[in-house]
């Protein structure tokens, strides 16, 4: 474990703090920021427009006495009072190498990783079995991914769950499309007692063609749609037969559920689902029975949930149908009642689309009204919005029907291609090969630079492109430091950062001051489940780096140590970067 470091921000208000202690007044006004006009001054102190009732002294007196306090200040190379009373501040190139120095040298760059560490599990992902994965898929895998690496870069214990819907009335329709077309099967004969096959009798694309066919079809034939809900109900009563083409479309269905969110660096700890807590149903029940949580309502077992404080109304939350049958619901709560048996987690993170939030609000409320978890458990919705096509509308393909998420994929690389080689001379199969990583960048970053409440229009020739804020521009700007570095290296260089220097001009003083911003942002975008902040300062990063780029000769500079220096601060700007497009989940190519 290295050594922690205070947060620089927090360190720049001790040293105005004890200015405003030395010239008689609370040290808590000097809390500093960064500046909001960056044209004035790097970072500015409110505190004495804020103490001026307090201390009944005009804020521009107050800003003065301090200012002067701060004259030989060792952190501050400038303090100047402007009216009506704020602080314009200016830190020190010396102080700032040194905690640039530090971050270069401690692990995680210095970050003050949580001295109790969380257990949290991250439930996302919640791709339904045998149907293919569309975009509402994408963004709770991409959100959920980022989130689970941001929990756990910050010292918390993280579990990442898929909660596969793997149980319900599709798993039905399924059985049902399947008898329709080869009734025959062994599966279906009631009386067989051997061994069923080891094959699977059908294939992913199979499944996939005969879900959307046996759905389409129940939706119009009540016949059909009662004989899905009793396959439903057969093989969740243990049918051997149903049981046993369970087990082969979950084998089938999990296997390419695999590569796909491989294709995404979307990776699972554990790959549990609906069905797992079938077992654990009729305790649950009964447990809400027993305690008088539950009670019968027209024939169905509900618990209240509503509060007087609600402004809406928030319906009971129903754990069994009146025909006995158990709901999303059901099994969202005995998943629960699992997670806290086996994990005992501080915390459950749900990454679900933000339409759901009414259901989880009553599965939240039910779970801590019957307590199913502890007070300290914290149950958090982290709602997401839709992946809109640029009409506005929910995402669709050319033709109007659902995208897959490959054929998402497929697309997106196409045309980062395209674009790679219209930029460049590679050999094909490298061109391709960093296609792949940029594309997977590109829609990422794409749908993570947004808040994830909020709609977002996927604009594919937006999210490829090379400028502003996308993810190809931001590998773009790790590719250019690897190359510099790279010929740095070829010239016999070593990189050593504790060769670096201070600031020699403004632009790589920015540079600096921007470095200095990431452990506070990686904790708030922790405390805030909020990738988009990642994002936000690894834009801002990539931007000071170009501007410093732009205005400074780097290999070409003559003096020896300080061409050291500087590609020392590049290695380093490159580890901020690299970690920081780790916990958004992609990575960049050795050249693009
Ligand atoms: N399978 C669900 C869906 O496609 C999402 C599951 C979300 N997680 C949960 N614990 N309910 O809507």
């Amino acid at each position: 474990m290295g050594i922690v470091m205070k947060k620089l921000l927090d360190l720049l208000s001790e040293e105005a703090g004890r200015a405003f202690e030395a010239a008689g007044y609370d040290a808590s006004l000097g809390k500093v920021t960064v500046s909001n006009r960056p044209d004035l001054c790097e970072y500015q102190c409110n505190g004495a427009m804020a103490g001026a009732k307090q201390y009944r002294k005009a804020p521009v007196a107050i800003a003065n006495e301090v200012a002067e306090k701060l004259a030989h200040s060792k952190v501050f190379k400038e303090a100047a009072a402007v009216p009506p009373g704020f602080l314009n501040l200016k830190i020190s190139e010396s102080f700032l190498l040194e905690y640039v120095k530090g971050m270069a040298a401690e692990e995680k760059f210095g970050l003050e990783t949580s001295p109790r560490p969380r257990k949290i599990i991250i439930d996302y992902g919640g791709a339904n079995v045998a149907k293919p994965l569309h975009v509402g898929h994408i963004r709770s895998a991409v959100i959920g991914e980022s989130v689970k690496r941001i929990c756990r870069y910050v010292g918390n214990e993280v579990i990442g769950d898929v909660h596969l819907g793997d149980w319900g009335l599709q798993m039905g329709l399924i059985i049902t499309g399947l008898r329709e077309r080869k009734p025959e099967m062994v599966y279906f004969d009631e009386d067989f007692q051997g061994e069923y096959p080891k094959e699977a009798p059908f294939t992913i694309s199979e499944l996939e063609e005969i879900y959307p066919a046996a759905s389409a079809r129940s939706k119009e034939d009540p016949e059909y749609k009662a004989r899905a809900m009793e396959a439903t109900y057969k093989l969740q009563s243990g049918n051997r037969g149903y049981r046993a083409l369970w087990r082969h479309m979950m084998d089938v269905s999990v296997a390419d559920l695999k590569k796909n969110y491989g294709s995404l660096n979307v990776e699972f700890d554990l790959w549990k689902g609906e069905s797992d807590v079938h077992e654990l149903i009729p305790e649950l029940v009964a447990y809400m029975k027993d305690n008088h949580y539950a009670y019968i309502s027209e024939g169905a077992l509900v618990v209240d949930v509503k509060e007087e404080t609600d402004t809406k109304e928030i319906p009971p939350c129903m754990i069994l149908k009146s025909d006995g049958a158990s709901l999303y619901n059901t099994t969202d709560l005995a998943t629960i009642m699992e997670r806290m048996r086996l994990y005992r987690p501080d915390e459950i993170v749900y990454v679900v689309d933000k339409r759901q939030d009414l259901y989880f609000e009553q599965v939240f409320r039910c779970a801590r009204k019957t307590k199913l978890v502890t007070p300290g458990t914290e149950l958090k919705f982290l709602g997401f919005g839709t992946m809109n096509g640029s009409d506005g509308k929910p995402f669709k393909t050319r033709d109007g029907g659902v995208m897959r998420l490959e054929n998402l994929i497929r697309d997106t690389r196409e045309e980062m291609l395209r674009k790679i080689k219209e930029g460049r001379q590679m050999p094909e199969e490298e061109a391709e090969k960093v296609a792949d990583i940029v594309a997977v960048a590109a829609l990422k970053y794409g749908d993570l630079s947004n808040q994830a409440s909020k709609d977002y229009v996927f604009d594919i020739d937006r999210f490829t492109s090379f400028e502003g804020d996308t993810g190809p521009y931001i590998l773009y700007t790790i590719v250019r430091i690897k190359s510099i570095l790279g010929k740095y290296r070829e010239q016999g260089g070593e990189i050593d950062k504790a060769l670096l220097q201070e600031a020699g001009n403004e632009s790589e003083k920015a540079l600096m001051m921007e470095l200095t911003g990431f452990n506070a942002m990686m904790q708030s975008a922790a405390e805030e489940i909020a990738p988009h902040r990642v994002c936000a300062y690894v834009y801002d990063l990539a931007n000071a780096f170009n501007h410093f780029y732009h205005e400074t000769k780097i290999l070409g500079e003559e003096d020896e140590a300080r061409r050291a220096g500087l590609v020392a601060l590049l290695g380093l700007t490159r580890d901020v970067l690299e970690c920081c497009i780790d916990v958004l989940g992609f990575s960049a190519p050795e050249r693009m």
